[in-house]
This record gives structure tokens, sequence and C-alpha cells, in this order.
């Protein structure tokens, strides 16, 4: 017997649905991520997808006819798809099809399908739950592929054999590891390994929708979930090369150094923990990348990675190019905090002076917090003495930060002295003394020598003129 699930369907929009396809004389089922997430209790999602045993442009006509307002229908003729959006939910009607997939191509080809010929070609079995909005059935789920088995086991399989599905479409490999890594679920064996022989196939994917699933996969709970399988397939290295170069210790003399690849991902689960900012969890994926290129071994001091976080900057760039991502400030950001990574890390293996603070509150300008949290994250130690004098050290260095902030606003740093007024003290044409002047006035506030002041930073000035030898005339 089949299950009735009306309390899915309380909306009134497939009341209307309902009678319009009655009216027109075919079948229409709810599918995809709408009945998945009511089954996992999920916030249920504000597209719902509606595939129709007719013409779905049809259907999407006549519920548009019914609505109030009379919705706007858009119709992709090439997809056989309609969309119509009221009240804030987005409805898209598909003719049920049939697909079969080129080899070299995304597009299918398409022929008329019967409902489980529609389930069977979605991406996982999941994806593939409907629930009938048919009078004779309403409410009946349908679920041919043991989608509610499978959610209950939270594995992620697919309906045919998955070197077909993925082959098929093979943005459904970075989909698999995106539903696993939000769902905390496992993915099928013959599906992993289907994704590890296909994946030469991504690259017929579009930049564009490779990083739509890399960035939700980064703004998950643990992004190391997905991190870790994209590794395990060997999808991240056709994606990151940049990431997987961190991977391995090596050891020379008895000498060792730490797996930069596995330390970076607890890195960007540990600021998952602290911020949901997307930008500052890619600078926490690449703060290491520079460290691959710079690793050297000296026999005296071991292994190096010197000027990691420039190099590693100039990475970003790169890597962001080859991404086509936004050559923006999100992209000057990431850089600003990979080459900044570890200067508050040196503050925390130190004794803390307020100068070195004032440094970095300059340095780093508004995005000191950030950097704050980058480097906290940036503790992995298993050392549970380290790790507690590391986190308290931080602490310290963010108090000072706000003591020194009241007291000196060095975040935004504006010069005391104009660089007119210094020519005006001395009568000095533009030349190479006053850029020297405005420095030292800059570097005895950074020290702490004299305050963030008018007064003082004058009359710094006077007393730096004269050992310059210049004469005030004021
Ligand atoms: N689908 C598919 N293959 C894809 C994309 C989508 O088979 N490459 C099918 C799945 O049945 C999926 C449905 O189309 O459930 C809707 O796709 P989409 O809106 O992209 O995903 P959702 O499952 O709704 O989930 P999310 O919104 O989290 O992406």
């Amino acid at each position: 017997m089949q299950e009735s699930y009306t309390d899915a369907l309380n909306n009134p929009i497939f009341k209307i649905i309902s009678d319009a396809a009655e009216e027109l004389s075919v079948d229409c089922y709810v599918i995809g991520g709408f009945v998945r997430d009511y089954f996992l209790k999920r916030n249920i999602p504000k597209d719902i997808d509606v595939v129709v045993i007719g013409s779905g442009i049809k259907l999407a006509e006549k519920v548009a006819s019914k609505l109030e307002g009379k919705p706007q229908v858009s119709v992709f003729k090439n997809f056989g798809t309609a969309m119509i959006k009221s009240d804030g939910i987005e409805l898209e009607f598909v003719g049920a099809r049939k697909e079969s997939y080129q080899r070299d191509s995304r597009k299918p080809i398409v022929e008329d399908g019967t409902l489980e010929d529609d389930q069977k070609r979605r991406d996982f079995t999941i994806n593939a739950l409907a629930l009938s909005l048919n009078k004779s059935n309403y409410g009946a789920l349908l679920d041919p592929f043991g989608g509610i088995a499978d959610l209950e086991s939270k594995i992620i399989k697919t309906p045919l054999e998955p070197g077909i599905t993925y082959s098929d479409d093979p943005l459904r490999m970075m989909r698999a590891i995106r539903f696993a890594t939000q769902l905390d679920f496992q993915i099928a064996l013959p599906s992993l390994q289907a994704i590890t022989e296909n994946k030469d196939r991504l690259k017929i994917v579009s930049n564009e929708r490779i990083l739509d699933e890399l960035h939700k996969i980064m703004l998950c709970k643990k992004p190391s979930l997905g991190f870790s399988l994209l590794h395990k397939t060997e999808l991240l290295e056709l994606i990151l090369p940049e990431l997987t170069a961190l991977q391995g210790i090596e050891e020379i003399e008895g000498q060792k150094h730490k797996d930069n690849f596995w330390h970076t991902l607890e890195v960007v689960d540990n600021i998952s923990e602290a911020t949901d900012d997307l930008w500052l969890r890619w600078a926490a994926l690449l703060h290491d990348i520079g460290k691959a290129p710079t690793k050297r071994f000296h026999k005296k001091i071991g292994w190096t990675f010197h000027g990691h976080e420039f190099v590693g900057s100039k990475m970003v760039y790169k890597l962001f190019k080859r991404l086509r991502m936004p050559l923006n400030e999100k992209m000057k950001f990431v850089q600003k905090m990979v080459l900044m990574s570890s200067r508050p890390i040196i503050l925390s293996e130190d004794y803390v002076t307020d100068s070195a603070v004032r440094r970095l509150v300059f340095d780093a300008g508004d995005n000191v917090e950030d950097l704050m949290t980058l480097c906290e994250a940036d503790i992995t130690t298993k050392n549970p003495k380290k790790q507690r004098k590391y986190h308290q050290n931080f602490k310290i260095v963010r108090q000072k930060i706000e003591e020194v902030e009241a007291r000196d606003h060095v975040r935004n740093f504006q010069p005391p002295i104009s660089g007119e007024e210094i020519m005006e003290t001395f009568s000095l044409k533009p030349s190479k003394e006053i850029g020297i002047i405005k420095e030292a006035i800059k570097e005895a506030i950074l020290e702490g020598e004299i305050p963030n002041e008018y007064k003082a930073a004058q009359d710094f000035m006077y007393l730096k003129g004269a050992e310059l030898g210049l004469q005030s005339t004021k």
C-alpha cells in the first residue's frame, strides 16, 4: 500500500496544481529537493520541482491562470520547462523525460517518458522521491529506487549504475560530495569509485557550476568532510592542485614537517566554527599554499618555508584567475589574510609588546579581527600545553588590540602632520626630507615613543628637522 504524505502538501499551491492537472487530464508529481528536505525535516526549499507526464509548459500555463494576479510563465523551450514565481515560491514544471547523453557533452537527447523514466535519470535516490498530486492518490509517495531507505541510512546512491549517472552529468560528482558534506551522509562505495573513474569528465562542466558546488561545500558546518572526499576521489587535484601539493610529510635526518594539507583542513573546520564568512573560509583554505613551493631543508635548522606568506598571496591571484573567481576586493582580502597569516602567531609565541600590536593593527586595518580569527583557527597543535598557551596569548593580543585602539587610533592611520605642514615649517620645496620626517613620525607613533596626537607629532617634527639640519622658519 502506498503511504500518503498529504501533510507535506499543506501549501494551497499544491491543490491548485492538482486541479489544473486534472483539467488537462495529465498526471503530475512534486519531486527532488522539496520531497527530500520534507523527509529530512530540513527547511523546506522555496523552489519546488513538479514533473508532469505530458507537457510541463501547458500545465504551468494552466496553473498560472488559476493563481491570484496571474503570474508570468517563463518558458525555456529548449529544456521543455516552465517557471512561475508566486508568493516567494519558484515553481518549476518539467515534462517527464527519458534522457541519454553523448560522451562529449552535457546536452542530452530527450524523449518523453514515464515517471519512473524521469526518476531514474535523476542524480541520487534521495533526490528521486516523488509525491503524487493526482486526485486518485494525492500525497502518495513514489519511491522505486529506495530513496527513503537511503535517507534513513544516510547514503548517497545513484538510481542507475553510478558510471552512467556521473558520465551523463559530471557535475553530479561535485553534487554527491556537496550533499554528503551538507547532510553528513556517506557516499556509497561504487559511487565513490565511479567518481574517481569519471573524474576527467569534470572538464566539460563550466567553472561557474563547479565553483557553485565548491562554495556550498565551503559553507558547510564541517567543510573538511567535503575536501577529504574531493581528495579521495582525485577531483581536488583537478580543481585546486595548490592544495593537494601540500600533502605529505617528508623526513630528512630524523626531522619531519607537519602535513600541511590535513593541517589546512583542520584550520578550515576551526574557522567554520567561528565564522560563516565565505571569504574568510577561503583565506583559511589558502593560508598555507605558499608552503609547497618554498619548502627547503637546512642541515642546521631543519625544514623552512621562508616567505611562504608572500608567495602564497601571489598564488591566490593566479588561483582566482584560473577558477574565474572575481578579481575584486574579496580576492584582495584573501591575499591580505594569506600575506599576514603568520603575524599574530609570531606575537603569540613571544612576549606581546604594545608596539608589535600597534604595527599589527596599522597593517591589518579593519581586517584585524578577521586576521585574529584566522590565526586562532590556525592553532592545530595536539600538545595541550602549547594549545593553551597560544590561545591565552591570542587573548592577550586581542585585549591589547582593544587598548591600543582606544588610545592610539592607528587602525586607519592618518598622519597627524601633513607633508604641506612640514614644507611650510622648514620652507622646503618637495624633497626627500619631507618623506623622511613623515616616516619618522609614523614610526615614533607605532613604536610608542610619542602618542598619536598633533602636539606630540609637531614637537617630534621640530626635533627630527633639527637632526636633519633644517631650520624652522615659523
Ligand atoms: N538534478 C539532477 N542532476 C543535477 C541537478 C539536479 O538529477 N545535476 C535533479 C535532482 O532530482 C534534484 C532536482 O533536479 O533534486 C533539483 O535540482 P536542484 O534544484 O539543483 O537541487 P535540489 O535537489 O533542489 O537541492 P539544492 O537546492 O540544495 O541544490
